[in-house]
């Protein structure tokens, strides 16, 4: 029982000291990962994940973006369109998260690495890296994605600006079984609703 605190305690540690490393870099991800822990907990929350499955879910969202530690600045802070190259570069954050997770060796570590690496899947197949589609993608990456969606437009970005609710539940609509769990859009429709983190 203790070496399970002990355990908890410890990835608790790691993931705040990791997303300060991140934050000390760029700012903007930190929180953004923060937020997303939160989402994502509710979303599965809201679909009846189990105690050990949250865990796993709160950790996979702390550490999806981690991997963006090791994108050059000019590439991860750039206000303009990337060429193939960059987002290329852009792209390989979802790896680097993956290969950060797997040196912790934490329990289910296997598990959170799969859900990190996954987060850019789309439910259509047409995501990345993998082009991993529908149930291939597990639970944890799909929910991750909405989080990450929904965040992601939430905030006002050198590229775009802050989207209001309404505005970001169209995009998602539109997304809604090309990009994102149809079913899992159903739930998360219900409880953003009602959610602290729905922005105005
Ligand atoms: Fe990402």
């Amino acid at each position: 029982m203790g070496i399970f605190k002990l355990e908890d305690k410890v990835i608790c540690e790691c993931s705040k000291a990791l997303l300060l490393a991140l934050g000390q870099k760029d700012e903007h991800t930190q929180l953004h990962s923060e937020r997303v822990v939160a989402i994502s907990e509710e979303l599965g929350f809201s679909i009846g994940l189990n105690k050990n499955q949250i865990k796993i879910l709160r950790i996979s969202a702390a550490f999806h973006d981690i991997g963006k530690i090791g994108i050059p600045d000019k590439i991860l802070l750039k206000s303009t369109p990337f060429d193939d190259e960059e987002w290329k570069t852009m792209q390989s954050h979802t790896l680097k998260s993956e290969e950060l997770v797997k040196t912790l060796h934490f329990e289910n570590s296997e598990i959170i690495a799969n859900a990190v690496r996954h987060h850019h899947e789309y439910y259509n197949g047409k995501g990345y890296p993998d082009k991993l589609k529908g149930k291939e993608i597990s639970i944890y990456s799909r929910i991750l994605s909405l989080a990450d969606s929904y965040d992601a437009m939430a905030s006002p970005r050198p590229y775009h600006d802050k989207r209001s609710h309404n505005e970001i539940m169209s995009i998602l609509e539109t997304e809604n079984g090309t990009k994102h769990d149809p079913k899992l859009f159903k739930e998360f429709k219900l409880l953003i609703e009602k959610s602290k983190h729905k922005v105005d």
